[in-house]
């Protein structure tokens, strides 16, 4: 992105709770205008990190700058940011016309002004004509749809947002998502959004940084994520894969051979070499298979489950060692029935990943040595 800075600069975040280490070294630059999503499960640190960037929380060490400005000693109204939470937190004794205005009030904004801002907000959110009820007098999308307007009615440089549609079933947060996203397009604002619902992130994100255990596991577009994940916990974080763990056996101008328990697989990935401990991840929807051993594989399982699903067919073949394999098939290229199949994929639809595990062994191996 060349013509833009980073409106949110993390730089390398800790933050402590007594000797519970939450947020670990933690580096995250947002450009401005872009939909950023930080993505991880329960526990992960991403409210304590948005929490940090609003100035409700102190970082335990490193810094955070907002438009170059570093903030530390900011309080959270002095921030151009305002958040958006699970629970709406509206004012249930004022109307929706009063609950949206409330900030401008307080900045003492002239009248007319509140009144073209809000209505235009409320339009912006398509509650145009709600402004009379009462927060009690609309439903849970409703509401949110207000909260979503305060917070955008000052016109912030940054929006937070922390899981916003969890409290929404599934129907109204998937209308809401292209709401969201259409949203923050129309008025170019800066989102820096939490979830841990990966196909949420995938939807809505220009980027996603992806935390676990308060380390910043992968940060690049959905696309780069779910094509290139960069550990095997980003590789079965996001969708579904096959992961094969072994060593490379070869290293060939055809790529690389890697051997596993149960045969010998292929993948076009570099920089690996003879000995290395790696994961191979494979989507369901690129695994082949062939009656025949294929060049390059030998990897032999028995088919133990074809479910169709709409035009798809599912499939689990299990390998010698149990390992068990997730196939997406067209309806109409069925594997034969509790048959013996030989798996194999074309190797530039997988990616190698360096597993842990070497660090491990080579300092074993460096150990043994000395
Ligand atoms: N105010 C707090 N005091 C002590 N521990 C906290 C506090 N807030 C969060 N934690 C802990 O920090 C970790 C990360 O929490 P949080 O940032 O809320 O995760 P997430 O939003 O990813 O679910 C959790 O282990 C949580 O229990
Ligand atoms: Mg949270």
């Amino acid at each position: 992105m060349p013509d833009t800075k980073p409106l949110v600069q993390i730089k390398n975040i800790n933050k402590f709770y007594g000797k519970n280490h939450v947020v670990k070294d933690l580096s995250i630059d947002v450009q401005e205008g872009e939909f950023l999503t930080i993505l991880g499960s329960s526990g992960s640190g991403k409210s304590t990190t948005l929490r940090m960037v609003a100035g409700f929380e102190q970082p335990t060490t490193g810094e955070i700058m907002l438009d170059g400005i570093n903030v530390a000693d900011k309080e959270p109204f002095e921030r151009d940011v305002n958040t958006v939470f699970q629970s709406y937190a509206l004012f249930p004794h004022m109307t929706i016309f009063d609950n949206v205005a409330y900030g401008l009030k307080m900045q003492k904004t002239p009248k007319d002004e509140i009144r073209e801002r809000v209505m235009e907000m409320l339009d912006l959110v398509q509650l145009g004509g709600f402004e009379g009820r009462k927060p009690d007098q609309l439903s849970g999308g409703q509401k949110q749809r207000v909260a979503i307007a305060r917070a955008l009615v000052n016109r912030p440089k940054i929006l937070l947002l922390d899981e916003p549609l969890g409290a929404l079933d599934l129907k109204l947060r998937k209308q809401m998502q292209l709401e969201l996203k259409r949203l923050q397009r129309k008025l170019n604002i800066t989102f820096l959004y939490v979830t841990h619902d990966q196909e949420e992130a995938l939807t809505m994100s220009d980027r996603i940084a992806i935390m676990h255990d308060g380390v910043l596991e992968q940060i690049g577009t959905p696309k780069e994520i779910y094509e290139a994940p960069a550990s095997k916990f980003v590789a079965t974080f996001i969708g579904e894969t096959n992961l094969f763990e072994g060593m490379v056996s070869a290293d060939t101008p055809d790529g690389l051979e890697i051997s596993l328990e149960s045969g010998t697989i292929r993948s076009d990935a570099k920089g690996f070499h003879f000995g290395e401990l790696v994961a191979v991840s494979v989507r369901p929807e690129r695994m082949q298979f062939a009656l025949e051993p294929r060049d390059g594989f030998s990897l032999m399982g028995t088919v133990r489950e074809q479910v169709y699903v709409g035009s798809m067919i599912k499939a689990i073949v299990v390998l010698p060692d149990g390992q068990e394999v997730r196939l997406e098939r067209l309806a109409g290229d069925e594997l034969p029935e509790n048959g013996p199949v030989y798996l194999y994929w074309d190797p530039a639809d997988a990616r190698t990943i360096k597993t842990l595990d070497q660090v491990f062994f080579s300092a074993l191996e460096n150990a043994e040595m000395r």
